[in-house]
């Protein structure tokens, strides 16, 4: 489904991803964890072509990402998103919040738009709240709305960059729960996440990346947890740091 071969990107002399290869299969769930500042950010925005890439090639549902001919709006309105800020429009209601991409981006009617997109607020379990504006829910929930209108675009794949690495920790888990959900429907999801419960849960593989953009270790979640001495020892010592809390 996704493919990236030989990825490097960089910022003026910075290199920030280095020569990065992988791939993801359909119904594959893979998190992506590292040091602050190591791309991972940076890698799983080229995807979806946020940011431009300087050399190798990024193949999604065999449309080539890296091809300056590939028209990106059509790309993007099929691969989901998920930020660390939910990003919605605060001047616009939760329904509307989920349907305007659907109408505008996919060409659907208003009744077609809100039929998906409360149909996917119910899968987050946020029914009640469909006449809210964002402002009047709280972090966790919004970021279930921020998943329930990537869902309502029928994706291909969903990416999450650390979606919730900036809620209060008692919203942490409600998040989790509509990921875990929607993994083990076999949504193909790339995540950028610390939630090693989450990674030990549903990942099927996990990926590290080390600073200067590189991809240290891409291996299956029991190799990554159940067998550290075939870990890199920067590996090791970030896991037992994150682990130790
Ligand atoms: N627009 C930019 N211009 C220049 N440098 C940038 C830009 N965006 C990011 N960087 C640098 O690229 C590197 C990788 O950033 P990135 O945000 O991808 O890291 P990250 O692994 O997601 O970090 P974090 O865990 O803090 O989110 C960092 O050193 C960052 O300072
Ligand atoms: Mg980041």
């Amino acid at each position: 489904m996704i493919e990236l071969k030989n990825v490097s990107k960089w910022y003026g002399n910075y290199q920030v991803l280095t020569d990065c290869s992988t791939r993801i299969n359909k119904g594959e769930v893979v998190v992506v964890c590292g040091p602050s500042g190591s791309g991972k950010s940076t890698l799983i925005k080229t995807i979806n072509a946020l940011e431009p890439i300087q050399q190798g090639e990024i193949w999604v549902d065999r449309v080539p990402v890296h091809d300056p001919a590939t028209n990106l709006p059509k790309l993007r309105s099929h691969v989901g998103m998920v930020f660390q800020h939910f990003e919605l429009f605060p001047h616009l209601s939760v329904t509307e919040n989920l349907t305007i991409a659907q109408i505008k981006v996919l060409g659907r009617s208003a009744d077609e738009a809100k039929q998906r997109g409360l149909k996917m607020l119910d899968r987050v379990g946020l029914m009640a709240h469909k006449d809210k504006f964002p402002g009047q829910l709280s972090g966790g929930q919004q970021q279930r709305v921020a998943i329930a209108r990537a869902l309502s675009m029928d994706p291909i794949v969903m990416l999450f960059d650390e979606p919730t690495s900036a809620l209060d920790p008692e919203m942490v888990g409600e998040v989790l729960d509509v990921m875990v959900g929607l993994a083990h429907e076999g949504m193909t999801m790339m995540c950028v996440t610390h939630e090693m419960g989450f990674a030990r849960k549903v990942s099927n593989r996990v990926i590290f990346m080390d600073v200067g953009g590189k991809i240290l270790e891409d291996c299956t979640r029991d190799e990554f947890f159940n067998h550290p001495e075939e870990r890199q020892t920067r590996t090791k010592d970030f896991l037992n740091k994150i682990l130790q809390h």
